[in-house]
């Protein structure tokens, strides 16, 4: 019987999120995929084909002919999964050259794949704060420092780790002289510092400025006996962002010291990855639990992301790059013709419309939605009360037709629900 109140328990909470009407898990299914010359491949949702302004796929790479080959070619190679965990017998050459192409893409000495990028941060915060042996849990010597907002695997990853409450702190949101203000008032206090940001922000579209990050950490570098390492996860950036597709690292001219990435969004496959130096990546493969634990990609999706990243240092990523920084700006001049507004001005593919009330917000996905247009609504307090946006993720899949389309339908939205007269 007292399973039953377990039970009950759970319930309970369910019924608490279900009033709250915060729950996640009514998920909308895509049923498959319906393509059609001249548009973006349209989601089919009970029947009817919906435009995806909501997803992280920037360049269209997830439904490339060529990428899609090269998932077949290599599971068609090695099978379907991996078989076993990397240092058993999982490690297949198709892991290793997408590390290797990872690390030529970046400009790093090394690079390593995991499961996912959640998995990449558990790993690379919990290694680093406490290192492999007991005694450098008891030194407590490092410094963890965050920005306020941070994806929720830098937050599980720091708080995983266990550090006590003295050894943590925040720095405001992307503003770098709080940033100095944390690094001044614990120099002498700990051995190293671990410093950790988002590269792009996911829900405006902003990016953090690895120059000037990178300036007021390198000026505290002697502070510390072991120094101040940087840590970025570009997420959001990496084959959506920058002249070569390195997200903001081709945007501030900065490789952090390491870089967490995804390859589930921009890339158009799935899993994660870290790039350092060889000695960090030597360390990591030695101690980091989510890579010697748990398996590594399937072999098909380390053989799609391969083909992406070899794309993307040939003319025809860099066209797709060109073609996503063309959308962005016709949608941008369209949007704010027709009258729209934005949070802030953001150069990603992430457009945060603002329409700054929750409930408008809220009729206004939904009118999308019955036209046709899946894009998401973002409220308080995942931003500021004021700040409610409905953002629209562009991609170079999109075409003039789809963002026409896509303006046309916000406006006659924002008329239906008096934002827009
Ligand atoms: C900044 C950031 N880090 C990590 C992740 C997680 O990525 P993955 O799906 O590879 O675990 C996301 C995706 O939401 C993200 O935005």
């Amino acid at each position: 019987m007292t399973k039953a109140n377990f039970y009950r328990t759970l319930q309970a909470e369910i019924d608490r999120i279900d009033n709250a009407k915060t729950a996640k898990r009514h998920e909308r299914i895509i049923e498959g995929f319906r393509k059609e010359e001249g548009r973006a491949p349209k989601g089919i949702v009970q029947g009817k084909s919906y435009m995806i302004f909501n997803s992280n796929d920037y360049l269209g790479l997830r439904h490339h002919p060529k990428v899609k080959a090269g998932e077949q070619e290599a599971s068609e190679k090695y099978g379907a999964g991996p078989g076993a965990v990397r240092f058993i017998s999982g490690t297949l050459k198709v892991h290793v050259d997408l590390e290797k192409e990872i690390a030529r893409f970046h400009d790093a000495e090394a690079a390593m794949v995991f499961s996912s990028s959640f998995a990449a941060n558990m790993a690379v915060i919990h290694c680093f704060i406490k290192g492999q042996s007991r005694d450098s849990v008891v030194e407590n010597n490092t410094l963890v420092v965050s920005d306020a907002l941070n994806h929720r695997s830098i937050i599980d990853g720091i708080r995983v780790a266990g550090l006590p409450k003295e050894n943590k702190a925040i720095f405001k949101h992307l503003d770098y002289d709080d940033l100095k203000r944390v690094l001044e008032e614990h120099k002498g206090k700990f051995k190293r510092v671990l410093v950790i940001t988002d590269g792009v922000f996911s829900m405006l579209g902003e990016y953090a400025d690895l120059a000037e990050m990178k300036k007021v950490c390198d000026s505290y570098d002697d502070a510390y006996e072991e120094g101040v390492i940087t840590i970025v996860d570009d997420a959001h950036g990496i084959a959506a962002m920058g002249d070569r597709g390195r997200g903001c690292q081709d945007v501030t001219g900065v490789l952090p010291d390491l870089l967490v990435a995804t390859m589930g969004k921009g890339i158009g496959s799935d899993g994660g990855y870290v790039t350092g130096r060889q000695v960090m990546i030597d360390y990591l493969r030695e101690s980091a639990a989510t890579y010697i634990y748990s398996n590594s990609i399937a072999p098909g999706t380390a053989g799609a992301a391969l083909v992406s990243f070899r794309m993307l240092q040939e003319e025809e990523g860099k066209a797709l790059l060109a073609k996503l920084k063309d959308n962005i700006t016709y949608f941008r001049k369209k949007a704010k013709d027709a009258g729209f507004r934005f949070a802030v001005d953001s150069i990603h593919g992430i457009q945060p419309v603002l329409i700054g009330d929750p409930v408008k917000t809220n009729e206004l996905t939904r009118a999308l939605f019955d036209d046709g247009i899946i894009a998401t609504q973002i409220s308080y307090p995942v931003v500021p009360k004021g700040k409610d946006e409905i953002r629209i993720q562009i991609s170079a899949a999109h075409t003039q037709k789809d963002l026409d389309e896509c303006v046309e339908k916000m406006t006659a939205a924002g008329k239906k629900v008096g934002l827009l007269s």
